[in-house]
């Protein structure tokens, strides 16, 4: 190794310290949007009301069905989460339980969906030219023969009803129906779409049974406080963050009422601080001016073409999780949201045009930087002067609201 190797192996091990020195962070875990925290805030009447949906479920016979909705960040898949592992240590010894959690946007046609059923049950997949009535009857043997029962969770099930229609939930709340032996799976629905039980057939809400739906209301300041709070105490040393760091995280996050925002801008602001070398988060660390301020107002949105709010909002959809989308991906998610919304997507130059004018008028940036493959050059595309959850919530509601 030459003199010139180790000086740069050095200076790369102090750059890679100070990225982990960990003077505030502990365990990056709970900082995750997936980590399903021991115990949910502020969620009690809630989870008492969802389990009263499920009462005697210790009896073979019995299943239980719940619809949950709510807007983006109000806890619905976090709340079934905790429910489905609370319920099945709540029955051992008593009912044997399996969960099922699918996401109709990861899996969204019916046959996805039956597959990821099949998949979490362990079994072989569904095989191929069997029509979903054959293969909710396998699913069913399955569960029966090993005395299981089967919570299933369809997440964002909107966006399977959507594109397949309302059959499989049919077809599931009438699993049973004739044949020797209930209780065999309890459905849970869960929807952003407020206007979701509109969607379904009466034959449907008749048999999910319309007190059996549960709307999850935003989080407020106090509720978003407590969020950061319990994120902040599962990840950080102990005294690094203040209350007064805390409530300006609820602060800003009470404008959505996204319990999401609030552990972004959280980590975020430990970030800034471990990058600093400090062991203690500062207010000024809480910087929610470059992710989510409004130096573009919301209602801006409004004036857009249709075609425009659809390309935002596939990039929207992508940068409440990401910090960049390139213009490959935007395409891509523009063409979902067209599919999802039932509109036929433009050509690839209107599309372009779209996001040049999307640029130009300040809701999003685009830089444009060399491609690790070939010699093209790629562009991608972040937000900064705005919150991409409140425009795509904006423009989703007006779009189901069509
Ligand atoms: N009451 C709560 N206590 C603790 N953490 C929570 C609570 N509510 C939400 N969270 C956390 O906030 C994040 C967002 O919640 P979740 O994913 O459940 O929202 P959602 O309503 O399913 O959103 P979306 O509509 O986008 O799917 C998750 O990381 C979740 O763990
Ligand atoms: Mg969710």
């Amino acid at each position: 190794m030459s003199k010139n190797d180790v000086g740069t192996c050095s200076l790369m091990a102090e750059y890679l310290d100070r990225i982990g020195a960990g003077k505030v962070l502990v365990d990056r875990g709970p900082l995750s949007f997936d980590w399903t925290p021991p115990s949910l805030v502020g969620r009690n009447s809630e989870l008492a009301y969802l389990a009263s949906m499920f009462m005697g479920i210790g009896n073979d016979e019995v299943s239980g069905r719940a619809v949950v909705i709510g807007q983006v960040g109000t806890g619905k898949t976090v709340l079934t989460r905790r429910f489905g592992e609370d319920i099945i240590r709540r029955m051992e010894g008593i009912r044997k339980i399996v969960l099922s959690h699918v996401n109709c946007r990861n899996h969204p046609s019916t046959s996805q969906v039956l597959q990821q059923i099949a998949l979490s049950l362990d079994s072989r997949h569904p095989e191929r030219g069997f029509s979903s009535g054959e293969i909710i009857q396998t699913i069913r043997r399955n569960i029966r023969s090993r005395g299981l029962h089967m919570i299933l969770v369809l997440d964002e099930v909107d966006v399977l009803v959507r594109r397949d229609s309302s059959d499989l939930i049919y077809k599931l709340l009438r699993i049973d129906e004739g044949k020797s032996g209930q209780g065999t799976i309890s459905l849970v629905l869960v929807s952003q779409d407020l206007s979701l039980m509109g969607m379904m057939e009466p034959a449907i809400i008749s048999r999910l049974g319309e007190s059996n739906v549960m709307k999850l209301e935003p989080y407020d300041f106090n509720g978003l406080i407590g969020i950061s709070r319990q994120r902040y105490e599962a990840s950080c040393r102990p005294g690094s963050v203040s209350d007064e760091v805390l409530e300006k995280i609820g602060r800003f996050a009470a404008e959505t009422g996204d319990a999401r925002l609030s552990i972004e801008l959280l980590e975020a602001a430990i970030r800034r601080a471990e990058m600093d070398g400090r062991g203690e988060v500062s207010v000024n660390d809480v910087m929610p001016s470059t992710i989510r301020a409004a130096s573009v107002e919301p209602s801006q949105v409004d004036t857009l073409s249709i075609h425009q709010k659809l390309v935002l909002l596939g990039v929207c959809r992508r940068l409440r999780k990401e910090e960049v989308v390139s213009s490959g991906d935007a395409r891509k998610l523009y063409e979902l949201v067209c599919e999802e919304f039932g509109f036929k997507p433009r050509s690839y130059t209107t599309f372009w045009k779209h996001l040049k004018m999307l640029e130009t008028e300040g809701l999003l940036e685009a830089k444009s930087a060399n491609t690790s493959v070939g010699r093209g050059r790629t562009t991608y595309i972040s937000m900064t002067n705005t919150a991409p959850a409140t425009i795509g919530s904006r423009i989703e509601k007006e779009m189901t609201n069509r």
